[in-house]
């Protein structure tokens, strides 16, 4: 079960003082114990490009700054701005930040950057958003951006998580998706083949399985969804989870025949680190 607040539950609550950088947080949403996302009003001179990460944070009792990198998890297109977060009990920014309710103050420093944008890759058919926990965010942003759809004519979303509970991000902002007026306006009944979802859990048993590395070489997906292995004539990706992960699947891209790119050098596929450590 999830918990909602809203900025109607804030009405009571006293003015704080205000940050630099302040930006008023508009709603939160806890999805499990350890993961939440919150949406936060957009500084009017804010331009990203969806798939961008920005440094975020609140004081310490000391009133200094707790920054973290956190990829925007909306679109561009968005009047505020949405993340999704883990809860790291330990944690010097998210054991606080897991309390913010609407009406709060965080800091959030106006400089978009990150590699997981679409610039960064050349020009392709199938795109295929590779995630594992918070790790989807981008892929948020990316997937609710129209030009995504412009670009690729099939989009892929893989999202691993140990347990089910940890996909429900993931899955409601898909099923909302699919009844997004925009898109249906664009793409009509065919957008349900535009984008794909193909979410696996590892720990607990549920009705799809396995890690994405896995479900490559064994050719479990492209038989579940009815489509050619990949391949560097057609298909793009974009990768983004633990150290571990990131590396592993890099390996099986660059099996398929595909070759790293960046923003300066656009090629078949781009990674970023969901976070530095080990995880939780
Ligand atoms: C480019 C980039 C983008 C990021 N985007 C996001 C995002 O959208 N959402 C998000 O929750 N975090 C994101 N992170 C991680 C984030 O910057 C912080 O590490 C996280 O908020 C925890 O902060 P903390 O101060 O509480 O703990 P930290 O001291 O930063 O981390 C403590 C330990 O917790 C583990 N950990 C940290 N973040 C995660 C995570 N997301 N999933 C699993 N284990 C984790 C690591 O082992 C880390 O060593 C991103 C990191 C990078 C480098
Ligand atoms: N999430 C939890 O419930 C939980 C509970 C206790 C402790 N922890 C600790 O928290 C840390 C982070 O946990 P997390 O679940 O958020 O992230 P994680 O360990 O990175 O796992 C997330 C998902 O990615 C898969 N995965 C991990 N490494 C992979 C690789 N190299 N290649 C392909 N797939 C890979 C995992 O599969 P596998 O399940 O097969 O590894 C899991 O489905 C871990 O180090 C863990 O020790 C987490």
């Amino acid at each position: 079960m999830t918990l909602d607040l809203t900025v109607a539950d804030a009405a009571a609550k006293p003015a704080k003082k205000t940050l630099p950088d302040a930006q008023t947080v508009t709603s939160v949403r806890h999805w499990t114990d350890s993961l939440f996302s919150f949406r936060v009003t957009r500084p009017a001179s804010l331009r990203f490009r969806s798939g961008e990460f920005v440094m975020i944070g609140l004081p310490d009792d000391n009133g200094k700054p707790i920054l973290r990198a956190y990829s925007i998890a909306s679109p561009n297109w968005d009047d505020e701005l949405e993340f999704y977060s883990i809860k790291v009990q330990d944690g010097p920014l998210t054991s606080r930040l897991q309390h913010i309710r609407p009406g709060d103050q965080i800091i959030l420093r106006p400089k978009p950057v990150g590699t997981l944008v679409l610039d960064a890759l050349l020009p392709g058919k199938r795109m295929w958003f590779l995630a594992t926990g918070t790790g989807i965010a981008p892929f948020a942003s990316l997937m609710r951006d129209p030009e995504t759809y412009e670009r690729y004519e099939q989009v892929v979303m893989m999202h691993t998580c140990r347990t089910a509970d940890e996909l429900t991000y993931g899955r409601e902002l898909v099923e909302n998706l699919r009844h997004d007026p925009l898109l249906a306006e664009l793409y009509g009944d065919d957008f349900a083949n535009r984008l794909l979802y193909y979410p696996t859990t590892t720990r607990e048993t549920t009705d799809r399985m396995g890690r994405i590395t896995d479900n490559f070489t064994t050719g479990k997906v492209f038989a579940d969804l009815g489509l050619p292995p990949i391949s560097a004539q057609t298909d793009r990706a974009m990768i983004c989870g633990s150290l571990a992960f990131n590396i592993d699947v890099k390996a099986v891209l660059e099996g398929f025949g595909l070759r790293e790119g960046a923003n300066s050098d656009p090629r078949e596929f781009v990674v970023e680190k969901a976070f530095v450590g080990d995880g939780v």
